[in-house]
Order: structure tokens, then C-alpha cells, then sequence
């Protein structure tokens, strides 16, 4: 199973930005977690980060025909972006959203979520286990694709 991890504006600033709500490891700890966590699970996983939007919607069209399954942390965009949500639905490839923080208990406006009407499951609020946690449900239920 070929799986993309796509996160979105300011991830790759993990371990500087407000480490008390996104902690102190950084975007490339976030890389290596995710790649121990597709060994243990037998996939092939590959990376795509954008702080763009447009970046982030060409990077979902063309993993069209080569992803089984997409972890996406939207970041920002989750709370904006109905181009994200549409090629999500475009390629129709099974996808789950993931937060570090638990978006439900911060600020309002991040309680919205567009992509969510897409995606086959949410998980919030469990740091970079949240990814190794989507990466282990899209093998689980759609591993044989
Ligand atoms: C985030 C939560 C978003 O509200 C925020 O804009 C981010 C990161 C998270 O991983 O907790 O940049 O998606």
C-alpha cells in the first residue's frame, strides 16, 4: 500500500512555533516517526508539505492512479480551503485528517473543518501518533488496494 502524508502552511515550523500546544520535535522528527511507522506496517509512505494552498491541491491531483490512501493535516487550510475538500473528492483516494492539537477544544473557527466531509476518519489531539494512528486505519481497511 502506497500511502501520501500531506501536511499543510507551518508544519514544517513544528519544534519552533508554540511548542506548548505543537511540542518541541520538529518537522523532520515528524518524517522520521512516520517512516519507522510505515516500516512496522509494511507501506510504502512518501511526504508533501506546502505552506500554499494551490501546492497542496496540484500535490493531491497527482498522486491520482499512485496513492492508495492520504494522511492529511490540512493545518490552517482545514479551517478555509474548499479547493482542498474538492480535489480531495476529485481523486476519490481514501483519506484521513489529522491534527496534532485538538482542534475541538481551541479556538472556534477551528472547530470547522472543510475536508472533513471527505475524509473516512478524524484524529485530534495525539501529537505525531495521531499520523502513525490514520496510517494504521488506512492499512487496516483499505490495505488490499
Ligand atoms: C493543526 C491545527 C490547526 O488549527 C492549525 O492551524 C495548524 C495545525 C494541528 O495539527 O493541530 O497549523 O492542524
Amino acid at each position: 500500500m502506497k500511502i501520501l502524508i500531506v501536511n499543510g502552511p507551518n508544519i514544517n515550523m513544528l519544534g519552533i512555533r508554540e511548542k506548548n500546544i505543537y511540542g518541541t520535535e520538529t518537522y523532520e522528527d515528524l518524517l522520521k516517526f512516520c517512516e519507522d511507522a510505515a516500516e512496522e506496517l509494511g507501506v510504502e509512505v512518501s511526504f508533501f508539505q506546502s505552506n500554499h494552498e494551490g501546492a497542496i491541491v496540484d500535490a493531491i491531483q497527482a498522486a491520482y492512479g499512485k496513492a492508495d490512501g492520504i494522511v492529511i493535516n490540512p493545518a490552517a487550510y482545514t479551517h478555509t480551503s474548499v479547493a482542498i475538500l474538492d480535489a480531495l473528492k476529485a481523486v476519490s483516494i481514501p483519506t484521513v485528517e489529522v491534527h496534532i492539537s485538538d482542534v475541538s477544544k481551541r479556538d472556534d473557527f477551528r472547530r470547522i473543518s472543510y475536508v472533513r466531509e471527505y475524509c473516512v476518519k478524524t484524529v485530534m489531539g495525539k501529537g505525531f501518533g495521531g499520523y502513525k494512528e490514520a496510517m494504521e486505519f488506512l492499512t487496516e481497511n483499505y490495505g488490499t488496494r
